[in-house]
């Protein structure tokens, strides 16, 4: 038996005069899931979230919820509950009252909604902030308590539109540990919207990157970052090398190519399927590829040699982009772990660069 997706977009649509916001979008989250719509900025994440929440209409293409229609339904009769990037709290209400509002609004009897506040404020681990008016909160405080007041009519879907954008980096990386452990405690499945890759990597089970009104890659973070299926994916997720070349011939799963300049590479254990001749790029990941004064390759690595163009310390590793004998500027890590050692080589200093056969993967799109 096939199980049903919590909730199924099916080509849904959206044209703001002859511009397309949203192309035939198709998407299916499970329940519990904690999904992520990544992409630039422009690429119609928030226009999807408008149409899943019900504060805008597709031009078609359906929105099913428990196999479902929801797509007539008013925002009010959604199970659902959208958190922005401004907290968008009363500043006249106290945070109880804020939280509480929803359900003044429902008709809940005052016993009632005073259990569930205190049980929302447990929740975003804020109890004793009940008595609190929103200006006395810090921005990570604010962002908790508007969390808490869309988990407490219990929606069956949180959405949340780029929620920790207004906060400094810390107090982010804070927060996001914080909505993994929320989500997982309470279950709820989660839409997050954000064009910062590091975050969707951190947080999501799955994540749907978005370019220009399309879905252009579903997949688990691991995958998405060790397989991307287009150089617009290994660009989008990560810092990552391409390299231009031409498929030459394929046997099984051992590829090799052609690279512009710079002469054949043998790629292993690859999943994509080549034609010969047909262009392609090898994606490479900074991490993976070696850098030495003398590499001494072994009989699974690509080698060249090149010189340091630049170097960029960051304190735990330091990028270093080598220039190869074609002109391309490949980025490599190298990390300072041994202790005392921060600078490896020096700008103009002769390198080699080396990657295994299965370091990289082949994109054709
Ligand atoms: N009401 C509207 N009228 C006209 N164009 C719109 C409207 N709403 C959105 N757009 C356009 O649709 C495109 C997608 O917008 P959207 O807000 O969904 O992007 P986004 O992916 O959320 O970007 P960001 O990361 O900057 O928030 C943009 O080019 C935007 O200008
Ligand atoms: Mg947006």
């Amino acid at each position: 038996m096939e199980i049903t997706a919590l909730l199924e977009i099916v080509d849904v649509s959206r044209h703001f005069d002859d511009f397309v916001a949203l192309d035939k979008v198709s998407l299916r989250i499970e329940a519990g899931e904690f999904f992520t719509l990544l992409g630039p900025s422009g690429c119609g994440k928030t226009t999807l979230l408008r149409l899943l929440a019900g504060f805008d209409q597709p031009d078609g293409g359906d929105i099913l919820l428990d196999d479902k229609s929801i797509i007539s339904a008013p925002p009010e009769q959604r199970p659902l509950h959208t958190i922005f990037q401004n907290y968008a709290l009363f500043p006249h209400m106290t945070v109880a009252e804020n939280i509480g509002f929803p359900l003044r609004m429902a008709g809940c009897a005052k016993k009632d909604i005073q259990a569930r506040v205190s049980e929302a404020l447990e929740n975003v681990r804020l109890p004793d902030k009940a008595r609190h008016y929103p200006d006395a909160l810090s921005g990570g405080q604010k962002q908790r308590i508007a969390i808490a007041r869309a988990l407490v009519n219990r929606p069956r879907l949180l959405l949340l539109d780029e929620p920790l954008s207004a906060l400094d980096a810390k107090l982010r990386e804070q927060m996001q540990i914080e909505l993994i452990n929320l989500q997982k405690d309470i279950g709820i499945t989660f839409i997050y919207v954000t064009h910062d890759q590091g975050e969707a990597l951190a947080l999501s089970h799955r994540i749907a990157v978005m370019d220009q009104g399309r879905i252009v890659q579903v997949d688990v973070p691991e995958r998405l970052y060790g397989f991307p299926n287009s150089r617009f994916v290994a660009d989008f997720i990560g810092k990552c090398n391409l390299l231009e070349g031409n498929v030459r011939e394929q046997q099984g799963n051992s590829v090799t190519v052609e690279l512009d300049g710079l002469g054949p590479v043998h790629v292993c254990r690859s999943e994509t399927k080549c034609v010969a001749g047909s262009r392609c790029a090898l994606t490479l990941r900074p991490e993976k590829i070696r850098i030495a004064a003398n590499v001494s390759p072994t009989e699974d690595e690509s080698h060249f040699s090149g010189s340091v163009h630049d170097m960029l310390y960051l304190g735990d590793v330091t990028v270093y982009i080598v220039a190869l004998s074609n002109g391309l500027l490949l980025e490599a890590l190298l990390a300072n772990s041994a202790s005392g050692r921060t600078n490896f080589f020096e700008v103009g200093d002769s390198v080699e660069v080396a990657w295994s056969c299965d370091a990289g993967h082949l994109v054709l799109e």
